[in-house]
């Protein structure tokens, strides 16, 4: 399989960017990192997709035991990249409505970590989804969520949340999917995890460090991986359907994922079942989002996953020449390999299990502003003006009610708005795009545009975040307090 070719435009792009100059050979990809001077051998390819271990609950309790560390296999290579347990991703966890999940985290980085559970609706208190939380480099820590039994089956993932140190992480490699299981829900013949990441790596297997410049647009690696791989293949028979768990958990790369020849059909976003499934030609996933497809080979062959560009905006008004464009490039993901004695497999049901977001009258609605401006040590990155600052409240939010938000973005990029513990639906962006009338946890703000949500904060008090899921952007300061009090 033949690597994306790289346009000219897109050497430029990031030669311009002083991260990466990128030039496909005949054989494969060649990457010379301007500061290392190394060169990236050939990512391997074309291995069969591999799945993390799955860490299954059982009797109502999950406890597992995750250590942050460098060295892993990334891409078919030794590297000195990020995981947990040894694996990029982490193992995969599997929990049920109602129970324990018990992780201890262990840190042996060289810098603080923690741990943030994005999705599930577990108690930001305590040793609960607290990104207050901050582990030392040696030390460990006792995390206890609490599923709670309403929470619908559904994908969800985890990724360190220290703030100022969270982009580094997980472009690191520091991520994992993190499910809840509901028993048989679907007709399907495989459930697939397909937890995609990007990374620069030099030719060392050492992970390429970021410049200013690329921060500010929101990094993105030059290589796109699958559960750790590159473009693996992924095995089909015709006729017999797979569910795929896409999660995009690449720090500002958004994806536009669609399979050569296919229709993907949507079931789920955000760990959350659509009303009916939803076949589409192509889903986006901002950096958060998961969106689960149900996939029907068509007939043998080998047919492409693909993300396709994606415009994130570009700073160019603001910075002058060299402000640069944020768009996030097109990239092969996968190789779906059809093959055998075609099968011909129930159909979907009509209607899906979705979970209904609870109703009632809107207290009162509010509005929040993604900033960017030119402040004395540079650009700044705030919420309303304000850099991050965890010992400030923002927002207070009575328990038991019900608010409408309105999140604006100014600024010439665009930035995913995700919060914590309470998921909303989407009522209006300034996009015109359908909403899906289904909870979810991140949404993507236009550049110069707005999104309206509804938030019901009618249960789980406690104090936690929400912030641009461009990850460089969090850690910029793009991040805000809220408290839920009874
Ligand atoms: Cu996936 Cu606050 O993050
Ligand atoms: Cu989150
Ligand atoms: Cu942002």
């Amino acid at each position: 399989m033949s690597p994306e070719p790289i346009s000219r435009r897109r050497a430029l792009v990031l030669g311009g960017l002083g991260v990466a100059s990128l030039a496909a050979g005949a054989t494969g990809w060649a990457i010379t990192a301007q500061t290392g001077g190394g060169e990236l051998a050939p990512p391997i390819s074309g291995a069969p997709l591999a799945e993390p271990p799955i860490l299954d609950s059982r009797g109502g309790r999950l406890q597992v035991e995750l250590t942050a560390a460098s060295g892993v296999r990334l891409a078919g290579r030794d590297t000195a990249a990020l995981g947990f347990n040894g694996t990029s991703p982490g193992p995969t966890l599997r929990v049920r409505p109602g129970d324990e999940l018990a992780v201890r985290l262990t840190n042996r980085l060289d810098q603080p970590t923690n741990l943030h559970t994005h999705g599930p609706r577990v108690s930001p208190q305590g040793n609960g989804d607290n990104p207050f939380i901050r582990i030392d480099p040696g030390a460990w820590f006792d995390y206890r969520y609490r599923i709670p039994p309403e929470q619908p089956a559904g994908t969800h993932w985890y990724h360190p949340h220290h703030h100022g140190t969270v982009a580094d992480q997980l472009f690191g490699g520091l991520a994992g999917a993190l499910l809840v299981d509901h028993g048989p829900d679907l007709p399907v013949d495989h459930d697939r995890v397909l937890l995609i990441t990007d990374i620069t790596l030099d030719a060392g297997g050492r992970v390429v460090a970021p410049g200013p410049m690329e921060r500010m647009m929101g990094r993105q690696g030059a290589l796109v991986l699958v559960n750790g791989q590159h473009q693996p293949d992924i095995p089909a028979t015709p006729g017999v359907p797979q569910r795929w768990r896409l999660i995009n958990g690449c720090v500002s790369r958004v994806l536009a994922i669609r399979l050569d020849g296919h229709q993907l059909t949507q079931v789920a976003l955000d760990g959350t079942f659509l009303p009916a499934p939803l076949p589409r030609d192509q889903v986006r996933l901002a950096p958060g989002n998961r969106v689960d497809v149900v996939v029907r080979p068509t007939g043998p062959g080998r047919y492409r996953l693909r993300t396709d560009a994606v415009d994130r905006g570009g700073m160019g008004g603001m910075m002058g020449r060299g402000g640069g464009e944020a768009i996030s490039w097109p990239a092969t993901l996968a190789t779906m390999t059809s093959a055998g004695t075609p099968v011909s497999a129930p159909p979907l049901p009509a209607a899906l299990p979705a979970d209904i977001p609870p109703s009632g009258s809107v207290t009162r609605s509010r509005q929040t502003a993604f900033q960017m401006g030119m402040g004395a040590g540079g650009m700044r990155f705030t919420i309303d003006g304000r850099s991050f600052d965890p010992d400030r409240d923002d927002q207070t939010v009575r328990l038991g009610t019900i608010e409408d938000w309105t999140i604006t973005n100014p600024g010439p990029l665009a930035h995913p708005f995700h919060l914590h513990i309470w998921p909303f639906t989407v009522l209006a962006s300034s996009d015109g795009a359908a909403p899906t009338g289904t909870a979810q946890d991140v949404v993507l703000v236009p550049a110069g545009g707005w999104v309206r949500v509804r938030i019901p904060f009618t249960a789980r008090p406690g104090r936690s975040v929400y912030h641009c899921h461009i990850l460089d952007h969090e850690d910029l300061g793009m991040m805000a307090t809220i408290n839920v009090q009874e």
